[in-house]
């Protein structure tokens, strides 16, 4: 089987499940459970033999260690983290806790585990560590894309603590060879995706008659993937990525803020006819340190492993609205009292103070 961590998250789950639908192969999911995780996002798979699910933190050595040698899984994928950029502003530490001491506890139960296996295995043995476009820092306009030469220029407290994870991740390569392959995905979207990130929070306002806070001018540029079509790619990577590399995963589809909200207004407009959505879109105060710009050239991941995104942005925007609509439980569920607190956190000053 496959160790995944943290797939209980947005993209973890999406993962879990395309991979069970594609593969006979089993999957250990590993999850703390935080705030992030549903679990119940994977309750269609209680009945399957081949998912295994448990709750344990990746930096608790002894916990990793003993799932290694229970399991021995021949790859491990690696998506927990702590993710939110505007949480990692107001309280940075849980993200150096997680994603890099977590991440290098992770990897040195994972180097006990490898070194021990017979060569063949060895040899055979990956480690996938899932990280993000946003160590690379910020565009200008009329800057090229990020490529894997890129240089790291982490802006957040979030992307520097990615930023140190995949040092870390590429360090064990180079000092004890383990198998690592690193990802570094652009902004992702679609089904079950936590509605703190823009595009879920957005859409649940929205419904719920609540401003829609644009940060800031809105000008701001992500360069947007369908969840599925990373999941694809991390399945290629895995599958023949070559050990010690970087591969840059991205959408092709740069688009502002503002243009997303938008279009999020006009698809739900569609669905509720005579009700005008854009009326709530409210300018907020910006993003301390906000990166202006991320844009992704994965032609390296093209040409030497054949991957390129399947879903349009129209396409998955729709696909992404339709499946909230179609979910309200899910999303009630989500919106406990600790997300109305953090809602309240983050949104209460910012509502009050008009973007200049
Ligand atoms: P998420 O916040 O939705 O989920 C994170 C998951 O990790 C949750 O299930 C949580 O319970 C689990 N987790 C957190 N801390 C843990 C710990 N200490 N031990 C075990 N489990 C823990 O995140 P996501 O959006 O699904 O992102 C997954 C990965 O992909 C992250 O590494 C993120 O940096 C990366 N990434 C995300 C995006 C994006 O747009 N969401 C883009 C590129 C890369
Ligand atoms: O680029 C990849 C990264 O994308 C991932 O590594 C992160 O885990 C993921 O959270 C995401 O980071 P962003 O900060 O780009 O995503 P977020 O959805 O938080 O914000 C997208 C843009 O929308 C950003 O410019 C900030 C803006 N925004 C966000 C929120 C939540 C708003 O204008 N209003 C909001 O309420």
């Amino acid at each position: 089987m496959i160790l995944v961590t943290g797939g209980c998250g947005f993209i973890g789950s999406n993962f879990i499940l395309d991979w069970l639908a594609e593969h006979e192969e089993g999957v250990l999911n590993v999850d703390a459970l935080t705030y992030a995780a549903n679990p119940k996002t994977l309750a269609s798979l209680a009945d399957d033999p081949r998912y295994v699910f448990v709750r344990a933190d990746i930096g608790d050595r002894a916990a990793i260690a003993a799932l290694f040698a229970q399991y021995r899984p021949r790859a491990v994928v690696h998506f927990a983290a702590e993710s939110h950029v505007d949480r990692s502003i107001h309280g940075p530490l849980a993200f150096v806790h997680t994603n890099v001491l977590g991440t290098a506890t992770l990897l040195e139960a994972c180097r006990a585990h490898w070194q021990g296996l017979p060569a063949a295995e060895r040899a055979a043995f990956r480690f996938l560590h899932v990280s993000t476009d946003e160590v690379f820092g910020s565009l200008g306009p009329n800057e090229p894309r990020f490529t894997e030469a890129s240089q790291y220029q982490p802006n957040s407290p979030y992307s520097a603590s990615k930023a140190g994870s995949d040092h870390l991740a590429r360090a064990y390569f180079h000092t004890y060879g383990l198998p690592v392959l690193v990802t570094n995905c652009s902004n992702n979207y679609g089904p079950r995706q936590f509605p703190e990130k823009l595009i879920p929070l957005m859409i649940v306002n929205a419904l719920a008659g609540k401003p829609l806070p644009v940060y800031g001018d809105g000008h701001q540029v992500r360069d947007w993937l369908y969840v599925s079509d990373h999941c694809s790619a991390i399945r290629r990577v895995l599958e023949a990525g070559r050990p010690g590399e970087l591969y840059l995963i991205g959408g092709d589809a740069e688009t502002t803020n503002l243009d997303v909200v938008h279009t999020l207004c006009r698809l739900l407009g569609e669905r509720r006819p005579g009700q005008d959505f854009a009326a709530q879109i409210t300018h907020v105060a910006d993003r301390p340190g906000h990166d202006r710009r991320y844009a992704i050239d994965f032609s390296k991941l093209e040409r030497e492993l054949g991957w390129r995104p399947r879903e349009s942005f129209a396409s998955g925007l729709a696909r992404t609205v339709q499946w909230y609509l179609d979910h309200a439980e899910w999303v009630a569920e989500v919106q406990s009292g600790a997300y109305r607190d953090w809602v309240d956190k983050n949104y209460g000053a910012r509502l009050g103070v008009a973007a200049s």
